[in-house]
C-alpha cells in the first residue's frame, strides 16, 4: 500500500468528489430527455431500481478495489494480472476513459460556449427556428466548437494538474453545493411559468406501459454512466480515500445525491418545456436547442429573468461538466504518473494533448467528418456507444468478478465493514457479498449481451 499518496481531507470532500464526478452532463443533458421519452415517473422508478440493485453494488466493488490497493486503474489491475493478460487488460481498461474524456470535453465545450453567449445576452431574443438553426449550424461548424473544446479541456486539466487537495478537492467542495443551489433556483423559476403544472403532473404520473426491455436497458446504461462506473474514476478517487471512511456509506451518498440531482434537473427542465408548448421528445438537442428558445419566450414577463436564467442554467451545466471531466482526466493522469513515472505536470500535458486530438475528431464528426459512419453512427456517437454500452459494462463485470471470486474474503470483509466496526455494513454484508458474487455478474452479462445485439 502506497502511504505517500494524497488523501481527501475528510468525508465531505470525499463525497463532494464522488458526487461531482457523478453529477454531470448525464444528469442534465441526458436524464431529463430520457424521462420525457420513456414514461415520466415510471422511468424514474425503473432508474432508481437499476441504480440500487446493480449500479450501487458495482460502485462498491470498484471503490473497494481502489481503496484496498491504494492505486489507480491500471496499477490496481496489474496486481491481479501478469504476462500477456496484463497488456490486453491495460488496453481494454484504458480505452473507455480516454474516449469518454475526449468526447465529453466536446459537449463540455458546447456548454462553455453557450454559457458565454448567455452572458452576452444572446439568448434574450431568439425565435424557435433560430434556436434550432443556431445549434445545427454551431455543432456542424469547425472552429468555434474546437476552440471551446480546447478551452474546456484546458481549464479541467489545469485543476487536475494541481493535485488532489489543492486542485480536485478544492474545486469540488465549492462547485458541488453551488450546482444544487443553481438547479433549485431554476426549478423555482420554471415551476412558476404559466402551464408548467402540466409538466409537473407528467413527472408525477407514472406510465408503466412505456417500460419495454429496451427502456430497461437504457435506464441501466444511464445509471452506469451517471455514477461514473466501469472506467476507473470511482477506483482512482477511492484510492485517495482514508481507511477510516466507509465504502458503503460513501457509495450510498453518491447514489442519493446523483439521483436527486437528476430528478431535480427533470423538474427544472420538463415543466419549462410544457410551458412553452414544445414537443417533449426533443432528444439530446433538448438542452442546446429547445431551452435557449424557452428562456426567451418569456421575455415579455420579465426581460431581466430572460437574461439571468440562461446564465444560471448554462453555468450549472458547465460546472457539472467540469467536476465530471476532472474525474475522468485523473484516471489517465494518475496512470501516466504511476505506471510511466512521469511528473504530474508532464502527465497532464500528455493527457491534455491526446484528449484534445481525439476530441477534435469527435467534434468534426458532426460537421466535415459526418460522412464517416461506423455501425450507423458518427464517430462521436460510436465512441459514446462502445464505451457506455460495452467497455463500461465489461470492466464493471471484471471488477465484480475480481471482488467476488478472486480477492481474499477477509480483505473484502475488512474493506466493506471497516474490519467489522461498521455496524450497518456488518448487518448487510452477507446479502451484499452473495449479491456481488452471483447476481451482479449474471445481470452484467445479460446487459452486455443485450447491448451487443442492439
Ligand atoms: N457521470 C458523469 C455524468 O453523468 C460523467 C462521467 C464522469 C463518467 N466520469 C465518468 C461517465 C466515468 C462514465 C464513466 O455526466
Amino acid at each position: 500500500m502506497n502511504n505517500s499518496r494524497e488523501k481527501f481531507s475528510g468525508r465531505i470532500s470525499l463525497i463532494a468528489a464522488f458526487a461531482g464526478s457523478a453529477i454531470g452532463l448525464g444528469n442534465i443533458w441526458r436524464f431529463p430527455y430520457m424521462v420525457g421519452e420513456n414514461g415520466g415517473a415510471a422511468f424514474i422508478v425503473v432508474y432508481i431500481l437499476c441504480s440500487l440493485l446493480v449500479a450501487l453494488p458495482v460502485f462498491f466493488t470498484e471503490s473497494l478495489l481502489g481503496r484496498n490497493s491504494g492505486k489507480g486503474l491500471v496499477s490496481t489491475m496489474n496486481t491481479f494480472f501478469g504476462g500477456k493478460t496484463r497488456k490486453v487488460m491495460s488496453v481494454i481498461i484504458l480505452t473507455a476513459p480516454i474516449l469518454i474524456t475526449s468526447f465529453y470535453s466536446v459537449v463540455g465545450g458546447w456548454s462553455l460556449d453557450f454559457f458565454v453567449r448567455a452572458c452576452m445576452g444572446e439568448f434574450c431574443d431568439i425565435s424557435k427556428e433560430e434556436a434550432v438553426q443556431f445549434f445545427g449550424k454551431y455543432s456542424t461548424s469547425v472552429t468555434e466548437p474546437i476552440i471551446s473544446h480546447f478551452l474546456f479541456l484546458l481549464v479541467s486539466i489545469a485543476i487536475v494538474s494541481r493535485g488532489i487537495k489543492k486542485g480536485i478537492e478544492k474545486f469540488n467542495n465549492i462547485t458541488v453545493p453551488i450546482l444544487f443551489l443553481l438547479i433549485l433556483l431554476f426549478i423555482f423559476y420554471s415551476s412558476s411559468l404559466p402551464g408548467a403544472q402540466e409538466g409537473v403532473k407528467y413527472l408525477l404520473k407514472p406510465d408503466f406501459g412505456k417500460i419495454t426491455p429496451g427502456v430497461l436497458a437504457s435506464a441501466m446504461g444511464q445509471s452506469f454512466f451517471s455514477l461514473s462506473l466501469g472506467v476507473g474514476t470511482v477506483m482512482v478517487y477511492s484510492s485517495y480515500m482514508k481507511k477510516s471512511e466507509n465504502i458503503l456509506e460513501a457509495g450510498s451518498y453518491t447514489v442519493f445525491f446523483d439521483t436527486c440531482f437528476a430528478i431535480l434537473a427533470s423538474f427544472a427542465i420538463i415543466p419549462a418545456v410544457f410551458s412553452a408548448g414544445i414537443e417533449l421528445n426533443a432528444g439530446p438537442s433538448l438542452v442546446f436547442e429547445t431551452l435557449p428558445y424557452i428562456f426567451t419566450s418569456f421575455k415579455t414577463v420579465s426581460p431581466f429573468l430572460s437574461y439571468v436564467i440562461p446564465v444560471i442554467f448554462f453555468l450549472s451545466i458547465l460546472g457539472a461538466a467540469i467536476t465530471s471531466e476532472i474525474s475522468l482526466l485523473e484516471v489517465i493522469v494518475d496512470y501516466l504518473v504511476e505506471e510511466k513515472g512521469l511528473s504530474r505536470k508532464k502527465a497532464s500535458v500528455i493527457c491534455f494533448t491526446v484528449c484534445l486530438l481525439i476530441g477534435i475528431v469527435c467534434s468534426l464528426s458532426f460537421g466535415p467528418l459526418s460522412g464517416i459512419q461506423i455501425a450507423g453512427k458518427n464517430i462521436f456517437g460510436f465512441f459514446d456507444s462502445i464505451s457506455s454500452n460495452l467497455f463500461m459494462i465489461l470492466c464493471s463485470l471484471i471488477f465484480a468478478l475480481l471482488v467476488g471470486w478472486k480477492m481474499d474474503r477477509k480483505t473484502v470483509w475488512n474493506e466493506l465493514t471497516n474490519e467489522g466496526r461498521g455496524k450497518k455494513s456488518v448487518k448487510i454484508y452477507p446479502v451484499l457479498y452473495f449479491w456481488i458474487r452471483y447476481i451482479v455478474p449474471v445481470m452484467l452479462v445479460i446487459i452486455f449481451i443485450t447491448n451487443i445485439f442492439n
